[in-house]
């Protein structure tokens, strides 16, 4: 690899990602579907012109997938890079300090949605793959990129790509780089992966809304009916109320335990720097890592019902909507887990509540052993250009694709150049260059000793 790539190219590479962010593929909007396509095509052509043979967009029920192959390079291992082009809605918007498509560089980070989550990462990759090539334009392995668009919003294009082409998983190695390191100058490589049960639940107590002089007192409300519910299903402690669940989760290992406690941790950082609020919640009786790796979740992400415009109206609302996710765990699959929610849901609201849930999407935790080869490559590589191997942690986050990139029977690569103070769904996500140029680097560098490694025993 070229050393002086990052530092000769550096005004382009900018350039470059900041188009790229440009585009707003907000997934989830029905009205960004154009931007998504955009983002896809952008992809197909930066592709091409790094020399792919192969490039397909692949359609589906949603966002297209963008599938490529690099020259096919006989002997060597195959390398599967997998990357999501879409992102998150931006709102709220006016708590940003720059546009969330306009990137804009303040204090060495590049500020916009997607700049870490995943469209930055993606870029990464693409140009250490660039940076490996040598003059005729070869790279010293086999690498295919899969980049879907639906990641952020649960869709099934990719899901149903690779049920039917399961082959498209074959590779002796996948990389995922849609994480952060551990801490500034602590790399990660993750162990498992939360899953989730995203739902709607609603709840019905009139036929329509009513005056909240002539019947308050005796209508039932049903934002309140519907508050009500949600608390019974998550107490003030922290603890979900759904039968079965806290039984049924597999715990970690003693040693991910010790392994957790020897991790440099300040509370008081974290609650300063990550969390931004005024204390930690939660079941008290863990440990902030199991809280947020290894246990379930309730959370609540939005209520629609009754009044939200302007001033004042004074109404009894017929109808309230709540939008809910479990996080999961090993021990919980999605399938099951959303069977419960229904039941204990139903099972919590009073005789005039009518309870619909309405499951939108989901997928199961997965845990990733980390004894491959492949995983010694990667910390050769973080602590030939960053001076440090990588950590074994959880994430407490869900990239729903993962059991099935690894169905193949390739060791999966959960890693990334993010740090964990960018704010990925928040407003005024960032990513810090200095991580860009260093990641190009160890990516480049992963490529290039994974192509000098014997992976599996010679046959
Ligand atoms: N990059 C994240 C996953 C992630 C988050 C990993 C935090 C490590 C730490 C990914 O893009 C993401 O946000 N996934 C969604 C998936 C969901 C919408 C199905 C998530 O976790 O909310
Ligand atoms: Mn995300």
């Amino acid at each position: 690899m070229d050393p002086n790539f990052v530092s000769r190219e550096q005004t382009r590479l900018l350039r470059e990602l900041r188009e790229f962010l440009a585009i707003p593929s907000i997934s989830a909007l029905p009205a960004h579907a154009a931007d998504c396509r955009r983002a896809a095509e952008w992809l197909v052509t930066d592709l091409r012109r790094l020399g792919c043979p192969v490039v397909e967009v692949i359609e589906g029920s949603g966002h297209p997938v963008v599938w490529a192959e690099g020259p096919r390079i006989p002997d060597a291992p195959t390398l599967l890079i997998y990357g999501h082009y879409d992102v998150q809605p931006v709102d709220p918007v006016e708590e940003w300090k720059s546009p969330p498509f306009d990137a804009m560089v303040r204090d060495g980070k590049l500020y916009a949605r997607g700049a870490a989550d995943d469209k930055g990462q993606v870029f990464c990759l693409l140009r250490a793959y660039e940076a490996v090539r040598d003059a005729a334009g070869k790279p010293p392995l086999n690498v295919h990129f899969l980049f879907e668009g639906e990641e952020e919003c649960g869709g099934h294009v990719l899901d149903d790509l690779l049920a039917r082409e399961p082959e498209r998983t074959t590779a002796d190695a996948a990389l995922i780089c849609d994480m952060s390191y551990y801490a500034p100058g602590i790399p990660g490589v993750y162990t498992a992966l939360r899953g989730l049960c995203y739902a709607e639940l609603t709840v019905r107590t009139l036929q329509r809304d009513l005056h909240s002089g002539s019947y308050g007192g005796v209508a039932p409300n049903a934002i309140e009916t519907l508050c009500r519910l949600l608390c019974d299903l998550k107490d003030g402690e922290g603890r979900i109320h759904i039968p079965k669940l806290y039984k049924s989760v597999v715990p970690p290992t003693r040693a991910e335990l010790r392994a957790w406690d020897r991790l440099p941790f300040s509370k008081r950082d974290f609650l300063r720097d990550e969390v931004t609020g005024k204390a930690l919640t939660g079941l008290k009786k863990y440990s902030v890592f199991e809280r947020i790796w290894a246990l379930p979740t309730l959370e609540i992400h939005g209520i629609r019902g009754g009044f939200v415009g302007d001033g004042a109206k004074t109404v009894i609302p017929a109808s309230a909507t709540a939008k809910v996710s479990l996080r999961l765990v090993p021990g919980l699959p999605f399938v099951q887990v959303a069977k419960w929610l229904e039941k204990a849901a139903k099972a919590a609201a009073p005789n005039w509540a009518e309870v619909d849930l309405k499951i939108l999407h989901g997928g199961d935790a997965v845990e990733v052993d980390t004894s491959h080869p492949a995983f010694a490559v990667l910390d050769e590589a973080f602590k030939e250009i960053v001076g440090k191997p990588t950590v074994r942690v959880r994430a407490g986050g869900s990239i729903p694709i993962v059991p099935r990139i690894g169905s193949g029977g390739a060791p999966v690569l959960l890693t990334g150049i993010g740090l964990p103070d960018d704010g990925l769904h928040s407003p005024n996500e960032k990513l810090d260059l200095q991580q860009l140029w260093d990641g190009i680097a160890v990516f480049g560098r992963f490529m290039e000793r994974l192509a000098a490694v014997p992976l599996a025993p010679a046959p």
